[in-house]
């Protein structure tokens, strides 16, 4: 029989601090929802000493999750690793991921800390741990500029304070595959008790090659990797989930693993962080970019029309494309489209809530006529709680364009309970729209970004525009989804502008 790989999903943490990328707690649990139904074993949920909100999330995780490990990340201080024992206290399966940086620049220039210090703290902190799980991570933070001797010595020390899995990170994307690898084997062999725990990996994307890094350490012994959907996370991410279990499934003569996945879900787990996060997906990324099983030449369609497996190596079918289901129509019912958002793990607030998309459903389906289960998501991100309690509410937009004269744009917007009015001139409608907005609001915000992505096929299908705004040193992105990309763009720019309201301070666990 086969070996397990573990897989352990840290979308909701590492992938959380990406810029803009930060969820709210509804948005957290319907993702963990996803991949507990995808099967990942452990679910990083966040970093709960973060902020109350931060705590709040991975509690709620931990009450809803029940066939994935709940996991909170903490740094190695008293504090954080009781924030995440008292976080992760309602999971049925809950683990404490602690770490310390071990290589010598941070342990001088952020830590100021010596080696008998960090060692001291390592030990202490796993200890603290263990009062409230016996599943106990530990991570050398930067192990990829650590000096071997001294990781072996901390990583010796955790065994025997009670740490389960040893995660080694590549935390700056540093590694090639062979010396990683070269790297896993070395620890699993010098550390004494290595064959009692699980080894680790988790690599950072900076020079493309962590997916080729978490690789070539599971060739050397590593049984758990750490990764995201659709490669989400610090800088330029980390490994891509969907990556690097397809390589194991459709190498297995190579790996001999196997792990819980349920590949058919994938694509819909990709598309729901996707639009949460207001990541686009690039068309020609592996396996969940559009084109990843599109045969666009003519000798290639060929091959495939006469015998499949002449250009591929996977089946679209086998990592959830084409599962798209066309849910729904105008007809549908009110009971239909309550089933349809059940199964899809979406929960509203209250009936009134669910009201209004039903509402939306209806306008929607007499614009578009076929509805399919990306459109609902998209929908139902609109009615949560937070976005009934926003402060700026689009009510109106009409915009105007024509060849040959200047575009112009009218918004009608609440803030709080008051109405506003505005009608801006601009280099294309939305220019128009988002002028017409700032006049409103004067939110001294800078746009640094702004993408327009379809959500399904046709010329009829919704938009989905991401909006990423800076101010004051914070970076929020914003989405808006719409079959009127104007009015998406709109409701896009006004999702970030909320998102800065809500000002709660946040520590990020590695800075
Ligand atoms: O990249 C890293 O080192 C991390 C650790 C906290 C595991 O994210
Ligand atoms: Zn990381």
């Amino acid at each position: 029989m086969a070996e397990k790989l573990i897989i352990f999903d840290t979308t909701l943490r590492d992938g959380e601090q990406s810029p803009g990328a930060s969820m709210t707690r509804e948005k957290k649990i319907r993702i963990a929802r996803q991949l507990e139904k995808l099967g990942v074993d452990v679910i990083e949920a966040g970093f709960a000493a973060a902020s109350p909100g931060d705590f709040d999330a991975v509690k709620a995780i931990a009450e809803t999750v029940r066939d994935s490990t709940v996991c909170s990340l903490a740094r190695a201080s008293e504090n954080d690793v009781r924030r995440a024992g008292e976080a992760i206290k309602p999971a049925k399966s809950g683990r404490i991921h602690t770490f310390i940086a071990t290589s010598p620049i941070h342990m001088k220039h952020k830590l100021r800390m010596n080696e008998e210090e960090v060692v001291e703290r390592a030990v202490a902190a796993v200890r603290w741990a263990l009062e409230y799980t016996d599943d106990v991570e530990f991570s050398a933070e930067d192990a990829v500029r650590s000096e071997m001797d001294f990781l072996v010595r901390v990583f010796t020390e955790v065994i025997k304070a009670g740490a389960r899995t040893l995660n080694v990170p590549d935390t700056v994307g540093y590694s090639i595959p062979a010396a990683w690898g070269e790297r896993i084997r070395q620890l699993i062999e010098r550390v004494p008790g290595s064959d009692r725990v699980i080894w680790s990996t988790h690599c950072h994307n900076d020079l493309g090659l962590a997916v080729a890094n978490s690789l070539s350490a599971v060739m050397n012994g590593a049984r758990q990797v750490e990764c995201t959907i659709n490669g989400l996370g610090e800088r330029a991410g980390n490994a891509s989930l969907e990556e690097v279990v397809m390589a194991v499934k459709t190498r297995r003569d190579v790996f001999n693993l196997d792990t819980r996945i349920d590949t058919t879900q994938i694509v819909a787990t990709s598309k729901l962080v996707s639009s949460i996060t207001g990541y686009p997906v690039q068309p020609n990324k592996a396996i969940v970019g559009a084109n990843a099983f599109a045969h666009e030449s003519g000798i290639h369609q060929d091959g495939i029309l006469k015998h499949r497996e002449t250009y591929e190596i996977m089946r679209a079918e086998d990592v959830g494309w084409n599962a798209n289901k066309l849910t729904l129509g105008k007809l549908s019912g009110r009971n239909a489209l309550r089933s349809r958002f059940a199964e899809l793990n979406i929960e509203f607030p209250n009936e009134e809530a669910f009201n209004a998309a039903f509402q939306r459903f209806k306008e929607l389906a007499d614009r578009k006529s076929e509805i399919f289960d990306e459109d609902l998501q998209a929908l139902a991100s609109e009615e949560t709680v937070e976005h009934i309690n926003e402060h700026y509410r689009l009510v109106y937009l009409r915009a105007h364009s024509e060849t040959g004269i200047l575009p112009v744009a009218k918004v009608v917007m609440n803030i709080g309970e008051k109405q506003f009015d505005a009608e801006m001139q601009g280099g294309g409608p939305v220019d128009a729209a988002f002028k017409a907005i700032e006049k409103i609001v004067d939110s001294g915000t800078e746009l640094q970004l702004y993408s327009v992505n379809n959500i399904t096929s046709g010329t009829d299908a919704q938009g989905e525009v991401t909006v990423r705004l800076a101010k004051g040193g914070r970076i929020v992105n914003g989405q808006g989804a719409d079959t009127d990309i104007v009015v998406a763009s709109a409701k896009a720019y006004l999702d970030a502008l909320n998102k800065l309201c809500s000002n709660a301070e946040r520590a990020h666990p590695q800075v």
